[in-house]
Order: structure tokens, then sequence, then C-alpha cells
């Protein structure tokens, strides 16, 4: 059961990280525009840090996407998983990668036979958007189930990252539909931590405490 943060805000990203309860990274073009920085500083600022396993997304065709995957992975070696779109040319190079023994995260995984050819070419991850499939009326908990259930009874290897997490809710429920790992923005990891009656409990705990030194 590995959390990842959905995020590019590498200060926020320190501040979770320091929990210990962070197993890895995953970013996008859309959280790195949003940070405002050059995508390989925010790398390398998170593997200064420790994160063991960051997604970094490539972009563009056959040989851009895989001398961009090249690169990233020579200059950060175990810590990069190459993030590359559900497309006749990212499962290409998910290919060229996996069999290089290079991490790789198909990303934009909206469907069950979306999520077959993605393991048939050996992606490490895939990464199926249960928030944007919510939007459209389909239930992405389904999805993250059915694909969960098919890769463990035909002995798949390929992992199932939910992503598109926008709950607590929906975040808790990729785990029980299989998911092995779940990607969650910042916030959402935070309200993890709350429960109102364990607030509550504190209050009368600590009541009882100054009753106590009285
Ligand atoms: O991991 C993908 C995620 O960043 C997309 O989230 O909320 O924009 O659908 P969202």
């Amino acid at each position: 059961m590995k959390i990842f943060l959905d995020s590019a805000d590498t200060s926020i990203i320190k501040k979770l990280y320091c929990t210990g309860l962070i197993d890895g990274v995953t970013t996008n073009p859309t959280l790195i525009r949003k940070s405002g920085r050059d995508p390989i500083d925010v790398y390398s600022e998170l593997q200064e840090l420790g994160v063991p396993d960051i997604s970094m997304e490539v972009s563009g065709d056959v040989g851009e996407m895989y001398d961009e995957a090249q690169k990233l992975a020579s200059q950060f070696g175990q810590v990069a998983t190459i993030k590359l779109p559900m497309t006749v040319d990212g499962l290409l190079v998910c290919q060229q990668l996996s069999k290089q023994l290079i991490r790789t995260n198909v990303t934009l995984i909206f469907s069950i036979p979306q999520a077959i050819l993605a393991a048939k070419a050996g992606a490490t991850y895939v990464s199926p958007f249960v928030g944007r499939l919510d939007d459209q009326q389909i239930a992405g908990l389904e999805v993250v189930r059915g694909i969960s259930s098919l890769y463990s009874s035909k002995g798949i290897r390929t992992q199932v990252l939910a992503a598109s997490i926008r709950n607590v809710h929906r975040a808790v429920r990729s785990f029980y539909n299989g998911a092995q790992i779940v990607t969650m923005p910042p916030n959402v990891f935070e309200d993890m931590y709350n429960h109102m009656l364990t607030d509550a409990g504190l209050d009368i705990f600590q009541k009882d405490i100054n009753a106590m030194s009285n």
C-alpha cells in the first residue's frame, strides 16, 4: 500500500516527506507548469530530498520521448520513472524502456483495454484517472477494480497506480479496489490524518490532564 504525492511543489513535498509515510512523487506537465520551475530543477530537488521514485513525464514523437527518457534515466538513475502517454508511440517507447529495465508509468488510462495494452508493453505502473472518469459519470473506482482483478487473475506484474484522486474517500477506495499505489495531492494526504472524534478525544484528554495538574 504505497502513497505517492501528486505534486511538483517541492516545499510542500519537503514538509510532507518528513512524515516518513510517502513512497514517491508523480508529476505531469500541468503540475510542473504550475510550479513555475524547470522540470530538471524540480526532479533534482526531490532526488536530494531522498524521494526514491519520481514519475517524470516525457513528450513528443517516439524518438523524442525515447531520447528524453534516456537522458532522465542516466541523470536520475534508480529514482526515475518515465511517464509515458497511453498512445501507440507511448507504448512503443514503453517496450524499449522496459527491455532496459527502466521503470515506466503509462498515464491517462481510462479503460481496461488500455490497461491490457500497457501491461503487454511491459509498463511498471498504469495510472487510471479516477477523478476524470467520475467527471464523465463513469465510476473511476470500477475501472481500478477491473484492471486490478484482471492483472491479479493473469499474474501480471504491472502495478495499478490510481491517479486523479481528489478526496480521501477515493484514495481509500482505490486501495480497496486493488490499487497497489495511490498518488494524491498534498491536501488529500493531509486530510487522511483527520477525524473529528480524534480531535474531540484529544480535547477531553487535555482537559483531564489540565484538571490533574491543578
Ligand atoms: O495524476 C494525474 C492527476 O494529476 C490529474 O488529476 O485532478 O487534474 O484530474 P486531475
